[in-house]
Formats: C-alpha cells, structure tokens, sequence
C-alpha cells in the first residue's frame, strides 16, 4: 500500500511524503482501535530500530519547521490585518521565542520525587517521533540503576510534533503509560523552540523535584558515561554544591548572524555582540538550586532560540558564573568509540541509537580492564 501510494505519479515528491507520512500515523494510530490492539503493535514496530526501516525512514521524513516560511506567514498575516489587534505580536519576529504566557503540561509525573529525592535527574531532549532513540536509551545511558547507591531520574522532554501532533499523540501516551518517563508541554516541538524544553525541566524542577540535587540536560545523540559524571565531578557523598554549573565551555562567541545557518539568531532577538560563557548543548550538568533560580530569572528576561547560549544569559543576569572541568570530559565533537578512553569521559556528541546499541555491551563489560 505504501510502496502503491508513493510511487503513484504526478505529485511533487514532499507532498507525497507528507502523505504517506500521514497515511502511516493514521495506520498506526486509529483512535477507533483498542488499546490492547495497538500496544504490542508499537512494541514491535519500535523496540528495535534496525527491524523497522520502513518506520524509521517515515519518521526521517518529516519536514522541518523552516522560519522562514513562517516569515512569509507572518508577513501575509500582517498585511491581511488593517488594524492589528495585537500590534507584539503580529510584529514580532518569528525567531524570537514567546513563553509570556507559559505553557501547559500535556505529559507529567508530577509524582516521581515524593518518596525519594533524587541525586541526579537527567534530561534527555526528543522530539515526540523519536521512539527508537527513547528506546536505545533506556537500555543503555538512561538506565537508572547504573550506579549502585545513587538515585537517578530519568525523563524525556517533548513538545507537540508541529504537523502530526495528534496522531503522534496517541503514540506518545501509550509509550508514557508504559514507562512513565516523558514529560510534555503544548509548545510546537521545533529547533528554534528548544529553549522552551530546557526552561520546562527547569520548571519542572522547581514544580515537582525541587528537592533534586543536580541536573543533567542531555540531547538525545550524544553518549553520556553517567558513572564518571557522578564519581568524578558530582561526588555523591559530600553535600551538594551551590550555582554550580558545568560542561564543554564556550567563551567570547558570537551570534550567527546569518540567515543560512541554522543557527541564526536576529539582531532583535539578542543585539549584544558576543554570549556571556556558557556550557555546549549536547550535554551540561547544573545544581538543582541554580535549576530553579534559571526557571525564575528566564520569567524577566526575553528568551532567545538557541537554548545553550541562553542558559548562559540567565546565568549573566544572576550573576553566576560556570565552572571548569577537567580538560576532556565534555566532547562536543564526535571520538571513535574506544572502551579505556570512553570510562574516562563524560560526554560525546553525536552517537544516534544504533551504535548505542552496539558499543554499549562492550562499554558495560567488565572482564576488560582499562590502566588507570
Ligand atoms: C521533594 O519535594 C517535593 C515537592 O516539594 C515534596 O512533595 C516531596 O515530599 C519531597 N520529597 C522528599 C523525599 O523529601
Ligand atoms: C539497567 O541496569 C541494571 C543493572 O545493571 C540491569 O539489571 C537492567 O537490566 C538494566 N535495564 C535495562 C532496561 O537495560
Ligand atoms: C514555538 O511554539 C509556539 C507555541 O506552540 C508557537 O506558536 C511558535 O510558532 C513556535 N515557534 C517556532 C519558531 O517554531
Ligand atoms: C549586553 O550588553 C550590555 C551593554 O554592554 C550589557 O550591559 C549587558 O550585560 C550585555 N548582556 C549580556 C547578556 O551579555
Ligand atoms: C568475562 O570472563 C568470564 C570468565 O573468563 C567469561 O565467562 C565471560 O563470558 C566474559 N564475559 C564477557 C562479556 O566476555
């Protein structure tokens, strides 16, 4: 049926990925269908990345948000409008991030640290189609028991998917019912709104977790050796630091001030010349007290697009400064996998979940012994 749709011809070939994208969903995700129907089915389909290529090459599909496009919505908008009801809004740039009104939670467990408090919740950020990543890491860096003695909170962070929001909906509740572990709130999930998924976990440490001792953020293609993160820099058995806030540091960088990155940030959304210092987006880690402090001061100040840079913004305005770590541990560019070298780093960017997968076993195994 798909190979029928996608090959029918005479439509551009977006319009039929779009199609057959959502044609798929809707398989997928037919409200009518009964629950227990469709969860073995979602548990096939994508507890293992490498048995659905069909499902991964859908899910890579999907077009992005391009602000671009919305530039031109904005500007017909604008124009349709004699008499602007909301001057702000209809003028505002579309890079500029709006959180004036907060969002609502969609997805919550506003439960998990009643009974315990953890030492180190971890933020993995996805967007709400990418069930095989969630999967990888579950089993593999995300697993919460993997250092004994230390309490550790896993949860997945999501917005709404921007075009199929509410088939992927029913996906995601069900995943959520079954792992308890992903957090939403009503934003559209696009690059240039990640800066609202940070400011969620921060919110939803102060909310429901203020009891944490640190936070990690995490992106979802990185490898993450949450062991030496805990032994080396976090040290479970002294009291928590304070504003403490670390990561691959970046100093005295400039905003991109070009359109063909994905990565630019307008004048009107940040006029200053360079960023204050501030830790790379694959993977940072902060106290749950700055967390909280980052949640308040984010409340007065205007939030830009890219989510790393602005932590550092807040961290300015607090006056607060990042912390060094030793040289080495925070790898924002990609290292080959190597079992000694990897047990003796805490991030490195760009591991999708298949070679997760694979290293992990190797990684975990302990026969192998790595010279001090
Ligand atoms: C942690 O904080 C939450 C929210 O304030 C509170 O309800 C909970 O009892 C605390 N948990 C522990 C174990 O202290
Ligand atoms: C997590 O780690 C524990 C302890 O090593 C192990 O027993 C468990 O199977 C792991 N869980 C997953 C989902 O891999
Ligand atoms: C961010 O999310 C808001 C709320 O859903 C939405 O109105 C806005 O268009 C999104 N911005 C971008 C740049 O995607
Ligand atoms: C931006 O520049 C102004 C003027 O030099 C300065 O007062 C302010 O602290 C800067 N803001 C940041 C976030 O660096
Ligand atoms: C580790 O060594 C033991 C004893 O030599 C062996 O039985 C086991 O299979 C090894 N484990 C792995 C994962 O290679």
């Amino acid at each position: 049926m798909k190979a029928f749709m996608c090959h029918s011809q005479g439509f551009p070939t977006l319009m039929l990925l779009v199609l057959c994208s959502m044609f798929l969903f809707l398989l997928v995700a037919t409200p009518e269908r009964e629950v227990s129907e469709v969860s073995p089915l979602l548990l096939k389909l994508f507890s293992n990345p490498q048995s659905s290529p069909g499902s991964a090459q859908m899910l890579r599909s999907i077009p992005e948000f391009e602000w671009e496009s919305a530039l031109e919505l904005e500007k017909k908008r604008f124009l349709a409008l004699q008499t602007p009801a909301h001057p702000t809004a209809s003028t505002r740039h579309p890079l500029e991030v709006v959180y004036s009104d907060g969002y609502k939670f969609r997805l919550n467990e506003p439960d998990k640290c009643q009974k315990i408090s953890p030492f180190l919740v971890l933020f993995v950020i996805t967007e709400p189609q990418d069930i095989a990543k969630r999967e990888a890491i579950r089993k593999t860096w995300g697993n919460e028991s993997s250092v004994p003695g230390v309490s550790i909170l896993r949860l997945f962070l999501t917005g709404l998917h921007p075009r199929f929001g509410s088939p992927l909906q029913n996906l995601l509740e069900e995943e959520s019912s079954i792992y308890r572990d992903i957090v939403q709130q009503d934003f559209l999930d696009t690059y240039n709104n990640l800066t609202l998924k940070t400011l969620m976990g921060m919110e939803w440490i102060s909310k429901f977790c203020p009891n944490a001792s640190y936070v990690m953020k995490a992106d979802s293609d990185i490898f993450l050796n949450v062991e030496y993160l805990v032994s080396q820099l976090l040290h479970p058995h002294l009291p928590p630091k304070k504003d403490y806030m670390t990561g691959y540091i970046y100093r005295n960088t400039k905003p991109i001030r070009s359109k063909a990155y994905k990565w630019y940030v307008p004048r009107e959304v940040y006029p200053n010349d360079t960023y204050p210092p501030y830790c790379g987006g694959p993977g940072y880690v902060l106290s749950g007290d700055l967390a909280q402090k980052i949640y308040q001061v984010a409340q007065t100040i205007r939030i830009i697009n890219m989510e790393d840079s602005f932590i550092g913004i807040c961290l300015h305005k607090l006056g607060i400064s990042v912390t060094d770590s030793p040289w080495g541990l925070f790898n924002v560019y990609k290292i080959t996998y190597e079992k000694c070298r990897f047990s003796k780093v805490v991030v490195v960017h760009h591991f999708g979940p298949e070679e997760l997968l694979q290293i992990w076993p190797n990684f975990q195994d302990q026969n192998e012994t790595c010279k001090s």
